[in-house]
């Protein structure tokens, strides 16, 4: 069984020997907006949906607790989970996407120096990471951070309803931004220049381990056998990662959806020295990753369609698209409409259309929005490479987005890499899941289980027009820092 604790719902699969998802139950929920740019959910709200959720996955799979031979966990990462001494919650999580905590991030910067934490942990402090949600409660609620006795992140603390033991995977840790990424576990000296007591966190384990079993109270409540071991599993991203088979450097995966993710694994603890691309421990042992995150890609279709082209499908707009040569008649999109993640960490970034005449129309805005996207991902792609991980030579691709043959050729193009798209479902779950097998002994190893159970569809080579994006690309990534100095007025 794969749980997954995402932002918007808890989902529970059973998987077979065979790699088929047999069953599924999903309870969903939402997040909490206390005020602009914050978000928060509380922790029962997701022990609730996780009983639900499982009940279903069973009921519908026809299976008792006792069939199910292991549990992996995965959800939403970096969200800041606060128990007391009694593993009673002290206040709502703050989850991934709250934005409360720029000052935190320079006090860690500060504290840290710039260099250093990104040495350390591979990245630059980011709102959106843990750490400097722990620091925003010590500065603004210090009764609430004086009472933390764990730290723990969302899908740990359902782990610890179901086991009654503190425990994370390394993915999910090293996204609090307090790790040491070549050690795979918390940076002592970190958390010494933050001063926060490394006691309040708990223990880590690579994604196939077991990390404790369900218990006499929890299997009464879910429907799980008592005694069912519950596997690390890892962060969403790298949960996902495995579901795709993305384990070995030269494979990446994309997920085109309303954000789009290119994650890329790594056989070093490799970091871009600016800290702008994320980098993370993966769910497979001893393995990283790189990753960037563009929070508008298949979003940005989704606008342009549902603000100027209501009655279009998806297909037809953009097979449209199709007739218009790259570079879009000279047309240049920057996909910032929700401001950007990575390679620019600038939540004020703006969205544009730019080199408007009147021979255009809607095929070149289309394509446009299209090529946008895909600059964006060579942005975070060529970074990668600046850290040293061998050249890619395929990508794994799913999501929405991927079901345009015309995008996948654009992005194939522009990232001038084979494109594969992958039809096992359910992500993130599946990708848990498939931990929970290699940690039960199905197999050997992560690597053998994705031979098995991935499965793959149609694939798209790079074609001869590789060379045509080249001068819109250099087009493209002049704008964002001219709009950016447009928008201060400098
Ligand atoms: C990963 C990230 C999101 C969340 C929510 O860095 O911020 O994927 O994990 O799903």
């Amino acid at each position: 069984m794969g749980i997954d604790t995402s932002t918007t719902a808890t989902k529970a699969i059973v998987v077979d020997s065979s790699g088929q998802v047999v069953a599924t139950g999903v309870s969903e929920y939402d997040y909490h907006v206390p005020q602009p740019g914050w978000s928060e959910q509380h922790p029962e709200l997701w022990w609730a949906a996780t009983r639900e959720a499982v009940a279903t996955a069973l009921r519908a799979a026809g299976l008792a607790g006792r069939d199910i031979a292991a549990i992996g966990m995965t959800g939403q990462m970096h969200g800041l989970v606060l128990l007391d001494e009694s593993n009673a919650v002290l206040r709502p999580a703050i989850l991934w996407n709250d934005q409360r905590t720029q000052v935190e991030c320079d006090e860690m910067r500060t504290r840290v120096g710039r260099e250093r934490l990104v040495e350390i942990t591979g990245n630059d402090a980011l709102t959106g990471f843990t750490a400097p949600k722990l620091l925003w409660v010590r500065n603004h609620e210090p009764a609430v951070f004086d009472r933390i006795r764990h730290v723990l992140l969302p899908k740990d603390y359902v782990r610890l309803k179901l086991t009654d033991s503190h425990a994370t995977d390394r993915a999910g840790g090293s996204g609090t931004h307090l790790f040491d990424l070549a050690a795979r576990t918390w940076s002592p000296e970190l958390l010494d220049k933050l001063e926060l007591d490394i006691g309040l966190f708990p223990p880590t384990f690579e994604g196939p381990s077991t990390t404790g079993h369900v218990t006499n109270e929890a299997a009464a409540e879910t429907g799980l056998a008592a005694g069912t071991p519950v596997m690390a599993g890892g962060g969403d991203q790298a949960a996902n990662a495995i579901g795709t088979g993305a384990i070995t450097e030269g494979i990446m995966s994309l997920s085109l959806g309303t954000s789009g993710v290119i994650f890329a694994a790594a056989s070093q603890p490799g970091f871009d020295t600016a800290g702008a691309i994320h980098a993370f421990c993966h769910a497979a042992p001893d393995t990283w990753h790189l990753m960037g995150v563009m929070l508008s890609a298949a979003g940005s279709l989704r606008w342009y369609r549902d603000s100027f082209a209501p009655d279009a499908d998806f297909e037809s707009l953009t097979s449209e698209a199709a007739a218009v040569d790259p570079g879009a008649g000279g047309v240049t999109f920057l996909p910032y409409l929700t401001g950007e993640r990575t390679p620019h960490a600038d939540p004020n970034a703006a969205g544009a259309f730019v080199g408007l005449n009147v021979a255009h129309g809607r095929p070149e805005l289309t394509r446009a929005v299209l090529e946008g996207v895909a600059f964006g991902l060579r942005d975070n792609v060529d970074l990668m490479n600046s850290t040293g991980i061998q050249r890619v030579d395929q990508i794994r691709a799913s999501g929405g987005g991927t079901k345009s043959p015309v995008w996948r050729q654009i992005i194939a193009d522009v990232l001038d890499t084979e494109l594969v798209t992958v039809t096992t479902p359910e992500g993130a779950a599946f990708g848990a899941a498939t931990l929970a097998a290699v940690g039960t002994g199905w197999f050997s190893d992560v690597t053998e289980a994705c031979a098995e159970w991935v499965q793959f569809g149609a694939s798209i080579s790079p074609s001869g027009k590789v060379p045509e994006y080249e001068q819109p690309y250099e087009r493209y990534r002049t704008l964002y820092p001219a709009l950016r100095d447009w928008q201060s007025g400098r």
